[in-house]
């Protein structure tokens, strides 16, 4: 577990750099990443090279003992290189081609961008791929950031039709997969499809959903292409990428089989500013971020990465970027760094080492102020470095598997995405509540990829797969856990139509009903939902289910109609339930599943890795934690406002 940094030493004069990677040795930073948007400094005109500065800073830097982190510099094509080829350009929707002047300007779709990316792909390689300092590579730089995954132009169409090709073999297979028949929408060559846009109504789902996938599989294969360069180039090194967060433009799952590191950049202010949180949501976590929202992404992050995960960019202050730009409460750097270590990270590395004072992100706060004095992030930075250094035991513990496993599907969020049925059915808010209410039960979760091993988890939790393979269906069949589905589990087979039998499709099997009917309420109706002895309530979703011979009825609607249904192991939930309801209904599963459950309070948040328990506070009160057996290691059962705590447990 150490600290990095992001750091550009094309933003500073030459004379600094040396000032600046002995202040970050000194604070306890480790590793430095460096390189993402330099590329115009780099190659100022095509062909000419200036390695000079960048060769200098490497040293200064590897000098100090400092780790680098090296990345491609492809998220910022020159002007050069876009007047040179324009066609690089992605398109939007209407057509239009982007412009130069921010960054993520290249189309994912362009052979000669691709050649482009590839030769200084392989320049950098070349030149540093074996410098002794350099130990890992970013692949350019989140990709799909500021809506950059789908593109429309002519030369992405041309892909898309090559990719319908080899899916469909035939345009009788397209149209008859598709649908087509319907609006007499059918084709008689590939060469007359295009991108589902500017269509004067909504564009066919399934045409939609593969457009998709289409654009995933090209983040694929422009991130496969610099990593092979990369391993060849620079063997040994960590190859890894830094993902978004709240983010399912492209099949994450695939582009990280590529690296070896899945990492993420961590705003948690900002995201809780421009997500679905509530108004009273937003305010009261304005300061530390929602209490599940950075562990969400922890989870999902480490399940996809072959060795342990990173956050690549920490938010150190206020951002730049959303609506509104707080300051952390004092102490939220540092909780956010011990719980991504909590989770199983191997690096937290902030973003970014000083404020710049120019361009797009000078309103954007650094662990340092634009004059080169310590902010009150690199404070907070330097207080969890002295922490690690004073407790090297920490750094025996490796994080096991947990009991629980929530499966994520991107392709299933595409087509919720797709075909959303009600203005506010967002499948990864409905994964998040899913996931927020298993974490407010004090369990640890594994998000895990549909065709992952479920063998070994005693609850599983599917919140918002609406395709189900064969592969999944082969797990969910052979585990042995408690199953939990949330509506729309199975209802739509590929490329999207309604099973023959009914939702929920192939996972009939496993829980013997058909969905009659679904409706999408818009805000202000609520159902009430009676279970037990209890009242609770359901929104925005409503399924009329006919229950066959052998499924029980849990929960029931004010009208008797059934809300929550179950066979043997496996659940389904017949709405969108409240976030107590969810909470009550995994906490049973839980227990069905032989697991101990702990209502926490609702800032308060746990975490296990090897032997150790973390404990979160994101209340602004204190809250205490009792924990038989425990010996604490950092702070105590009273765990302060916006403070964290670790204690070694003795028992599980
Ligand atoms: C990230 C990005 C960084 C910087 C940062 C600002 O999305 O990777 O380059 O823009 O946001 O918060």
């Amino acid at each position: 577990m150490h600290l990095g940094v992001c750091y550009y030493p094309e933003h500073w004069p030459e004379a600094w750099w040396p000032d600046d990677a002995r202040q970050m040795v000194d604070l306890g930073i480790r590793q430095v990443r460096i390189g993402e948007f330099c590329w115009s400094r780099v190659e100022p005109r095509p062909g000419e090279f200036h390695w000079e500065w960048l060769d200098l800073a490497v040293q200064v830097l590897a000098d100090t003992g400092l780790q680098i982190v090296m990345c491609t510099p492809t998220a910022t094509p020159p002007k050069w290189l876009v007047d040179q080829d324009p066609h690089m350009l992605a398109a939007g929707a209407d057509g239009r081609p982007r412009r130069f002047g921010s960054r993520r300007h290249y189309d994912f779709s362009s052979d000669s961008y691709l050649a482009q990316a590839e030769r200084i792909t392989r320049a950098f390689g070349e030149r540093y791929g074996r410098h002794p300092a350099v130990v890992a590579w970013q692949t350019d730089n989140e990709y799909g950031c500021h809506d950059t995954v789908v593109s429309h132009s002519p030369q992405a169409v041309r892909r898309f039709r090559l990719w319908l090709q080899q899916r469909y073999g035939t345009v009788a297979a397209l149209n008859e997969a598709w649908g087509n028949v319907f609006w007499s929408q059918e084709y008689t060559r590939f060469a007359e499809v295009d991108s589902p846009a500017a269509t004067v109504t909504e564009a066919n789902p399934a045409h939609r959903l593969d457009y998709q996938r289409f654009a995933s599989d090209e983040v694929r294969r422009f991130n496969g292409a610099q990593c092979d360069i990369l391993r060849r180039l620079s063997p040994g090194r960590v190859l890894v990428h830094n993902f978004m967060q709240l983010f399912t433009a492209f099949d994450h799952q695939a582009v990280a089989a590529d690296l070896d590191v899945a990492s993420w950049d961590s705003y948690p202010l900002g995201a809780l500013e421009m997500f679905w949180f509530g108004a009273e949501d937003k305010l009261r976590w304005l300061r530390t971020g929602h209490p599940d929202f950075a562990a969400f992404h922890h989870d999902l992050y480490r399940g996809m990465s072959r060795q342990p995960f990173w956050v690549m960019e920490q938010q150190p202050g206020p951002v730049n970027w959303a609506r509104w730009n707080p300051a952390p409460a004092p102490g939220m750097v540092r909780l956010w760094t011990w719980e991504a270590f909590a989770h199983g990270a191997d690096v937290v590395s902030y973003f970014r080492w000083r404020q710049a004072p120019f361009g797009q992100e000078q309103m954007h706060a650094g662990l340092q102020t634009p004059d080169r004095h310590i902010d009150v992030g690199g404070a907070e930075a330097a207080a969890v470095a002295s922490e690690l250094a004073q407790l090297p035991t920490l750094q025996t513990q490796s994080t096991q598997r947990a009991a629980v496993a929530l499966v994520f599907d991107y392709a299933g969020m595409w087509l919720l995405d797709v075909q959303p049925q009600g203005a506010d059915y967002n499948g990864l808010q409905l994964v998040y509540e899913a996931y927020s209410a298993l974490r407010s039960l004090g369990l640890d979760i594994d998000i895990v990829p549909p065709g992952a091993d479920l063998g070994a988890y005693a609850l599983v939790v599917l919140p918002a797969v609406p395709l189900v393979n064969d592969a999944l269906l082969a797990v969910l069949r052979a585990s042995r856990a408690q199953l939990v589905l949330y509506p729309r589990a199975g209802s739509k087979v590929d490329a999207v139509s309604i099973p023959p039998g009914l939702p929920p499709g192939v996972l009939q099997s496993l829980i013997d009903l058909r969905v009659l009917r679904v409706e999408s309420l818009r805000p202000g109706v609520t159902d009430t939902v009676h279970i037990d002895r209890e009242r609770h309530s359901s929104t925005r979703w409503r399924e009329t289910v006919e229950a066959r011979p052998g499924v029980s009825v849990l929960a029931r609607y004010a009208d008797g109609a059934p809300a929550l249904l179950r066979q043997g192991r496996t659940r389904y939930l017949a709405g969108w339930f409240s976030a107590g309801l969810q909470r009550l209904v995994l906490e049973q599963a839980a227990a069905d599943a032989g697991l101990a459950t702990v209502r926490l309070p609702e800032g308060l948040r746990i975490r296990r890795r090897g032997d150790l328990l973390f404990a979160f506070n994101y209340d602004s009160q204190q809250h205490v934690l009792q924990l038989p057996q425990a010996n604490w290691v950092l702070g105590g059962e009273t765990i302060p406002a916006h403070g964290m705590g670790i204690a070694r447990r003795s028992a599980p």
